[in-house]
C-alpha cells in the first residue's frame, strides 16, 4: 500500500514533465510482456492481486488499448513506435493482465 502511494505521484510527475510522445522502439521479436515490463511498468505497477488495470467496458478490448498506446492521453505519453504485431501482442497482454467489468 505504501509503495503505491509513493509511486503514483512520481508517475504523474513524469507524465506531466514528459513530452507527449515516447520514442521507445521495441525489438521486432518483442512480446507484449517484454514491452510492458520494459516501458509500461514505470507508470503501471501491478495492483494488489497482481493485475495491472481495472478496465471499464469501453477500455476492455484490444482495439481501445492499442489506441491508448498509440495516441496517449493528457496524462500518458503516446508510443508511436509500438506498431503492428507488437502493438497487438501488447494489447492482448494488457487485457489478459487486467480485471474487467
Ligand atoms: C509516463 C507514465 C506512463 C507510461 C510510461 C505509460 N502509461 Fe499508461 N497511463 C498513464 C496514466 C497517467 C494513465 C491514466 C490516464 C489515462 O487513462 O489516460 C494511463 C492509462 C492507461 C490505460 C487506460 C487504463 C484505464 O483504466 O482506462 C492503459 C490501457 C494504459 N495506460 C496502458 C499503457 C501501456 C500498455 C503502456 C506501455 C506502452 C503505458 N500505458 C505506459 C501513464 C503512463
Amino acid at each position: 500500500m505504501k509503495r503505491v502511494m509513493i509511486v503514483l505521484p512520481l508517475s504523474l510527475l513524469l507524465a506531466v514533465g514528459c513530452s507527449k510522445s515516447n520514442d521507445y522502439k521495441p525489438g521486432s521479436g518483442a512480446t507484449g510482456e517484454d514491452v510492458f515490463k520494459t516501458t509500461c511498468v514505470e507508470c503501471h505497477q501491478p495492483k494488489e492481486g497482481g493485475h495491472y488495470f481495472e478496465l471499464d467496458k469501453a477500455m476492455a478490448n484490444t482495439t481501445a488499448i492499442a489506441s491508448k498506446v498509440s495516441q496517449g492521453s493528457f496524462m500518458m505519453p503516446a508510443f508511436p513506435n509500438i506498431q503492428a504485431e507488437v502493438l497487438q501482442g501488447l494489447s492482448e497482454y494488457v487485457l489478459s493482465q487486467s480485471k474487467t467489468e
